[in-house]
């Protein structure tokens, strides 16, 4: 980065909006450079700004799929920070600096369906395309996963799972309830195994560890050397209303489908009365996705029934109106 306008370019970028993220500094830089800067300089700017540009246009895909994601600004923020810190340490190494190890193990606290798995398939291919991670794979796994039947079987079956993550992200979901059990439970070995294979491979997966935020927080507090292994704690707050209508228009649309204004407000009906009946383990974004699913079948029955030889036209297969909704069908 130039040192002209470096500052403000940092400054800038703190407070720009990650959409923005794509912000070609080399070229720039260039383009100021003193004309009487010699051949050989020009040269190195001229490599330096193809490969940033390259970098760019590869995290340039990644910040698309950021922003395909309603809302989640902070967590948009977080990526970005990560992006830059990533890019300044390439820079500092460059320029013969110290550049600090970093850990990118995280704890993702939030109910479910607020966007963590989406957030952490994300994360795997960024830290991919910027050179952290060699293959960038999500592997997904649960308690019953990790946790064996008899002394050593968890250490063992934790150990495999830590291999398949190589070179990508081990994603524990419900990461808690390793530590339910307390001491003679077969799921401290598998933290205990954990903890080790995050020394001895810290460069080589990354560790994201989600569940319930209270959950999460007694967990951490059930080993001291827990916490300061995961600097970087995300909260995934429940969506608004609004943000679930969104999430379901971008399902439709994702899909080729159109909600019709009078099926948005059975929606927003259903999604209020939810939250309100089952405010604990209400799912977000996930009942969200489940009733439009269910409704994309139920105007698949609909129209099969209207239309049994000929084909409905384009228009009326696009749309959903508001008894496809209903999930209970007559
Ligand atoms: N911000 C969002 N924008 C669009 N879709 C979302 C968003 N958050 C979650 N979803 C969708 O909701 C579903 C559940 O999300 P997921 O990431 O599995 O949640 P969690 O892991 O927290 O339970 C997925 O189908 C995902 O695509
Ligand atoms: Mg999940």
């Amino acid at each position: 980065m130039g040192n002209v306008s470096s500052a403000s370019q940092m400054a800038m970028a703190k407070s720009r909006p990650s959409r923005q993220i794509n912000i070609v500094l080399r070229p720039n830089e260039q383009a100021s450079a003193p004309r009487t800067e010699s051949a050989a300089a020009t040269t190195e700017l001229a490599e330096a700004a193809i490969l940033t540009q390259s970098q760019h246009s590869a995290f340039g895909e990644v910040r698309q799929e950021f922003d395909r994601l309603i809302g989640l600004q902070h967590i948009k923020d977080i990526a970005f920070e990560l992006y830059a810190v990533i890019q300044m340490n390439q820079r500092r190494q460059e320029a013969g600096l110290l550049s600090p190890s970093h850990v990118y193990h995280m704890l993702f606290k939030g109910n479910p369906g607020t966007g963590k798995t989406s957030v952490a398939r994300i994360m795997a291919k960024m830290f991919q395309k910027l050179g952290i991670l060699s293959k960038g794979h999500l592997l997904e796994v649960e308690r019953a996963d990790l946790v064996g039947e008899y002394i050593g079987h968890s250490a063992q079956k934790t150990r495999d799972l830590i291999k398949k993550a190589m070179g990508g992200v081990l994603f524990i979901d419900e990461a808690y309830s390793l530590a339910r059990g307390g001491e003679k439970d077969f799921g401290k070995e598998c933290i205990d195994c954990l903890v080790k294979a995050m020394e001895d491979h810290k460069n080589q997966f990354v560790l994201i560890l989600a569940g319930y935020c209270d959950e999460m927080d007694w967990f951490m507090q059930t080993n001291s050397g827990l916490p300061s292994r995961f600097p970087i704690q995300i909260d995934f707050p429940d969506y608004q209303v609004d943000q679930l209508i969104q999430i379901a228009e971008s399902i439709s649309k994702e899909q080729d489908y159109v909600l019709m204004p009078q099926a948005l407000e059975q929606l927003k009906e259903m999604i209020i009365t939810e939250k309100i009946q089952s405010s604990h383990i209400f799912s977000n974004a996930r009942y969200v996705r489940n009733v439009m699913e269910k409704a994309m079948r139920n105007q698949a029955v609909r129209l099969l029934q209207q239309y049994p030889v000929k084909s409905p036209s384009k228009q009326e297969l696009m749309t959903l109106r508001i008894d496809d909704l209903m999930v209970e069908r007559k």
